[in-house]
């Protein structure tokens, strides 16, 4: 048991950590269920199996959403170099267009449509409670505001629900990517907060990239699209984001908390 443990977890990519987490949690419910019958106890075999089997569900989904198989998960980190970041000269050429924090707002404040997309970032900052504020003051205002959820935003299932949830964020404006995606077009503003790899145009267009294949929130196809973040370092995949170079994209760089504090303040000084 203690090889196969070993061998288990030596075998993991860089970005499959949390996929194989869940599936050991599945594994050790198999293992309570299998004592369960050695030990010819009901209640153990009930449990494990419930385990088992809700640790291999979510793996599923976890694998689906990263468009990788559960081979590839298992067997994928024997001969890579986890967590790499992309080769020297892989970054696109082209133009970054920044913004300030007023000019977001005012940009905010002329839509009519507008879809937030968070992701790590806003975790890492704690900025869903105010996000929230400039949500409902954009609300206020008569602007549709909605939150767009991928599958894998943040490092856990559900982690951006969960967030949202604790800021009160009504569950009838948060979307999943499916839904939300024939939207963009009709979309005035998207505003992405903290996220990279999730809004990555290269994981639908560049077959080299690492996250090809992985379904993307195309918040591209939007009017506008704010992107928050720090700098333009890479996400947790490594890659570098096309996104950050098109026309419509403008980068508002700071800490995301910091910075939706200054769009709130602009936005109420009208
Ligand atoms: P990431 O691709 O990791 O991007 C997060 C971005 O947030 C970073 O580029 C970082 O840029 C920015 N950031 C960090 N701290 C910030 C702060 N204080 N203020 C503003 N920005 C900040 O996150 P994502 O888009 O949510 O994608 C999730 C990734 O995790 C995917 O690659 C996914 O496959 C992987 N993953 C997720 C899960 C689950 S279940 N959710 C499981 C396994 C793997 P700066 O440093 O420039 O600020």
């Amino acid at each position: 048991a203690g090889l196969l443990g070993v061998h288990m977890v030596v075998a993991i990519g860089g970005a499959d950590m949390p996929v194989v987490v869940s599936m050991l949690n599945s594994y050790s419910g198999w293992a309570a269920a299998a004592a369960g019958f050695m030990l010819d106890n009901d209640l153990l075999i009930v449990t494990g199996a419930l385990v088992g089997s809700s640790g291999a569900i979510l793996s599923y989904i976890m694998c689906r959403a990263m468009n990788r198989s559960f081979i590839s998960v298992i067997a994928g980190g024997f001969g890579t170099t986890a967590g790499a970041l992309p080769a020297a000269g892989a970054t696109p050429a082209g133009e970054v267009k920044t913004v300030t924090a007023v000019e977001a707002a005012r940009l905010l404040r002329d839509a009519k449509r507008v879809i937030v997309v968070p992701g790590y970032g806003m975790a890492v900052a704690t900025a869903q409670y105010v996000l929230w504020d400039v949500g409902q003051f954009l609300q206020g205002r008569g602007i549709e505001v909605r939150f767009a959820i991928h599958p894998v935003a943040g490092r856990l299932p559900g982690h951006m629900n969960v967030l949202l949830a604790e800021a009160r964020v009504p569950y009838d404006i948060v979307e999943e990517m499916e839904d939300v995606n024939p939207d963009f077009p009709d979309t005035d503003v998207v505003l992405v907060m903290g996220a990279n790899d999730i809004v990555n145009p290269g994981a639908l267009q560049d077959v080299a990239s690492p996250i090809y294949g992985m379904p993307v929130l195309e918040v591209w196809r939007a009017k506008s699209c704010i992107v928050m973040k720090r700098s333009m370092a890479s996400g947790y995949a490594g890659v570098d984001n096309p996104l950050f170079y098109k026309d419509n994209t403008l980068m508002l760089f700071g800490d995301a908390k910091k910075m939706v504090d200054e769009v709130l303040a602009a936005l109420k000084q009208g």
